[in-house]
C-alpha cells in the first residue's frame, strides 16, 4: 500500500518553533520515525515537505498518477484558508486524512476551523508525531474494510 504524507509550511520548523505547542522533537526526526512506523506496517511511504501551496497541490495532482492509495496531510496554516489544496483533495479522490500536532480545537479560534477536513476521511489532532502513525493504521483499516 502506497502513502504519501504531505508537510506544510513551517513544519521543516517543529523541534525549534514553538517547542511547548508542537514538542521539541525535530521535523527531521519526525519523518524517520514515521518511515520506521511505515516499515513496521509493510506501507511505502513517500514523504513530502514544502512551504509553498503550488507546491503541495501538484504533489496531491502527482499521487493521482503514480497512484498512491492514501494521503496523510498536515496542512500546517493553510488548513484554515485554502480553498484550492481542498480542490486538490477532492480532484484527485485518494482517502485523505489530515493531521494535527497540536489539538487545533484548544487553540486560537481560526485555528478552530479546517477548510480541508470536509474533503478527507477524518481529522487526528492533539496527539504529536504519534498522529501521522495513528493515520497509517486507520487508512490500512479502512483499505482492509474496502
Ligand atoms: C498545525 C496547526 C496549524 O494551525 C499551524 O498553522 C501549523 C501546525 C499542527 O500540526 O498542529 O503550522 O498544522
Amino acid at each position: 500500500m502506497k502513502i504519501l504524507v504531505i508537510n506544510g509550511p513551517n513544519l521543516n520548523m517543529v523541534g525549534i518553533r514553538e517547542k511547548g505547542i508542537y514538542g521539541t522533537r525535530d521535523f527531521n526526526d519526525i519523518c524517520d520515525y514515521i518511515l520506521e512506523e511505515g516499515k513496521k506496517r509493510n506501507l511505502e511511504i513517500k514523504l513530502f515537505q514544502s512551504n509553498i501551496e503550488g507546491e503541495i497541490i501538484n504533489e496531491i495532482h502527482k499521487a493521482y498518477y503514480d497512484k498512491y492509495d492514501g494521503i496523510i496531510i498536515n496542512p500546517g496554516a493553510f488548513t484554515h484558508y485554502s480553498y484550492a489544496i481542498l480542490d486538490a483533495v477532492k480532484a484527485v479522490n485518494i482517502k485523505t486524512i489530515e493531521v494535527h500536532l497540536s489539538n487545533i480545537h484548544s487553540r486560537e479560534e481560526f485555528r478552530h476551523k479546517s477548510v480541508i477536513a470536509p474533503a478527507c476521511l477524518g481529522q487526528i489532532a492533539g496527539f504529536k508525531e504519534y498522529g501521522y502513525v495513528m493515520a497509517m493504521d486507520a487508512l490500512l483499516q479502512l483499505t482492509v474494510n474496502d
